[in-house]
């Protein structure tokens, strides 16, 4: 127990907790963003997914507890790691040459605060609905509807997945690497797989809003 510790205390054993916390989360999004694409099949079909959810609340409660474990570790060694990289650098780099730096490695701590504000605004407003007026238990069709039909929240959307675009870009790669399931490469911006992560998650969110406010879907009640 205490080798286990002491690991996950260490710098490599941080990254390892951030890059497996991190893996959560992508299957998660990649997951929550097919579900939401059932908006195209109407009511009905939102209606019979949020139940489907619901089916054995202890394993909905397992997930979220899970879920809720990744992201608090995510935070923390991600936290953590900045604190000790500060301390082992108090004075900046004269001169710095980065070998790979993107934008989207650049806004990963800003980006993750707004995807973090996100969040939490998220759950207010489609899980608990106190943000939401029109809301209602176990109708996500007109509950997303209603709220998206906000341009302001609706343009807070577009831009959380914006960054959990270029978070996940950045983050895919960043965990594959630290897993050794990436290899170094001649040509590091060449991340196949963390780009299809990327867009195919923030394209498949960012549709909903979209379509939400050019009126695709009509509320049904
Ligand atoms: C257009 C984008 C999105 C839409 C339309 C959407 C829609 C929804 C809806 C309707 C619910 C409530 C489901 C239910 O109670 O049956 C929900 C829950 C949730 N969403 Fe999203 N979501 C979006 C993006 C995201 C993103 C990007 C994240 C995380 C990065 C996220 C995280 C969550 C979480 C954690 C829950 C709570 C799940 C639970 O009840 O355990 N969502 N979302």
């Amino acid at each position: 127990m205490s080798r286990l510790l002491t690991f996950a205390n260490s710098t490599i054993g941080l990254k390892v907790i951030m890059a497996v916390s991190g893996l959560i989360g992508i299957g998660f999004v990649l997951g929550h963003m097919s579900g939401n694409l059932l908006m195209f099949k109407g009511q009905g079909a939102m209606h019979d997914y949020a139940v489907l959810l619901r089916t054995s609340m202890p394993l909905l409660y397992a997930v979220r507890a899970v879920l809720l474990a990744a992201v608090l570790a995510h935070i923390w060694s991600a936290y953590t790691l900045t604190m000790r990289s500060r301390a082992a650098r108090p004075v900046d780099y004269a001169e710095r040459r980065p070998q790979v730096s993107t934008l989207a490695a650049k806004t990963m701590k800003w980006g993750g605060v707004l995807l973090l504000t996100f969040i939490v605004f998220h759950l207010l407003d489609l899980t608990l609905g106190a943000t939401n007026p029109n809301f209602e238990h176990l109708d996500p069709f007109n509950n997303v509807i209603y709220s998206l039909k906000r341009p302001l929240i609706a343009v807070f959307y577009l831009a959380a997945m914006a960054s959990l675009g270029m978070h996940l870009y950045h983050g895919a790669w960043a965990s594959f690497r630290t897993l050794g399931l990436a290899r170094p490469s001649a040509r590091p911006l060449a991340r196949t797989v963390a780009i299809a992560v990327a867009v195919i998650v923030a394209g498949g969110f960012v549709i909903i809003p979209l379509a939400t406010l050019f009126g695709a879907f009509s509320p049904t009640r």
